[in-house]
């Protein structure tokens, strides 16, 4: 196996996609941003203009082409991250077809906030190189990576991923044992889970639950703030997930949840959620 990562190929060019490969980019690696969607890859032009605009990064622009042709985006990679949505079968798919067309030598990763790689390893024959590798966009204010490894994995595949990870100077988060959410989301969902019950249940109101956050950890925003900004609409999805997997009623989100859902509240995008929002 090849012992350095130069050629980094991120797959799927959507909101965390561009920002893996912006940010492997300032690290002199050379990248290949793919997406299936040309109208995606004229989007992302803006996005690079902008994130390069700095005289510090303006050098390092060079450093990052666009494709739509994934046998091109293939040729040469020693890296993949795919980062397409959220949906297993799409990501096999994918998974599948990088394994027929990457170097034999080729990490692969997958960017997925849910599914550890052991439930897309199936779809290729290098069972050895493949790796969760979780960005917690945006990069810049959260460099932090959770790497995690798939049923047969090998410790030079994890040694290679998580130098790469350093070198582009984020924290690797070690996952020793499989689990859903990695180190911090999961930390991340029980406050979420906790937060949200406490609501529902009528113990404490959203305003209260916030400010003690804030002073506690001294964040400038409180679990609500935070969920309101993401999309509550994502935040069920990511409840309901666990709640799939444990079949536990205590992880089931609250009826209360589950109405403003339904009722379109879902947050800074729509302009209600747990609070109303003014712009959006
Ligand atoms: N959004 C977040 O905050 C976040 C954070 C961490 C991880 N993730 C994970 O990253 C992945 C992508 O999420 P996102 O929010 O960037 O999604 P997104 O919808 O913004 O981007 C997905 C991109 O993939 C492209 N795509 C779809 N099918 C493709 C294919 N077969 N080949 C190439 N490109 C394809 C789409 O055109 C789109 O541009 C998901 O697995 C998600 O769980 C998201």
């Amino acid at each position: 196996m090849s012992n350095q990562i130069k050629k980094v190929t991120i797959i799927g060019a959507g909101f965390t996609g561009r920002q893996i490969a912006a940010r492997t980019a300032l690290y002199d690696y050379n990248v290949c941003l793919y997406d299936i969607k040309e109208e995606v890859l004229e989007d992302v032009q803006e996005f690079l203009k902008k994130f390069f605009r700095p005289k510090s990064k303006r050098d390092k622009r060079k450093n990052v082409y666009l494709e739509n042709n994934i046998s091109k985006a293939m040729e040469d990679v020693d890296l993949v991250i795919e980062a397409i949505p959220e949906d297993v079968e799409l990501k096999q798919k994918i998974f599948s077809e990088i394994d027929k067309l990457a170097p034999e030598h080729t990490i692969i990763g997958t960017n997925s906030s849910s599914y550890p790689v052991s439930k897309i390893e199936s779809a290729v024959k290098r069972k050895d190189k493949v790796l969760n590798i979780h960005f917690y966009p945006p990069i810049p204010l959260r460099p932090m990576v959770d790497i995690m490894k798939g049923t047969q994995t090998s410790d030079k595949t994890f040694e290679k991923g998580k130098k790469w990870i350093q070198s582009i100077e984020c924290t690797p988060l070690v996952v020793k044992k499989e689990i859903m959410g990695f180190v911090f989301n999961r930390i991340w969902r029980a406050v979420k889970r906790e937060a949200i019950h406490m609501w529902a249940n009528g113990n404490a109101d959203v305003e209260t639950i916030d400010t003690a956050w804030k002073i506690f950890t001294g964040m400038n925003m409180g679990p609500f703030e935070l969920m309101d900004g993401i999309g509550l609409d994502v935040a069920y999805n990511v409840e309901m997930s666990y709640y799939k997997e444990s079949k536990d009623p205590k992880d089931k989100p609250p009826d209360k949840f589950t109405e403003k859902i339904e009722k379109g509240e879902l947050g800074l995008k729509t302009g209600k959620g747990f609070y109303k929002w003014k712009s959006f």
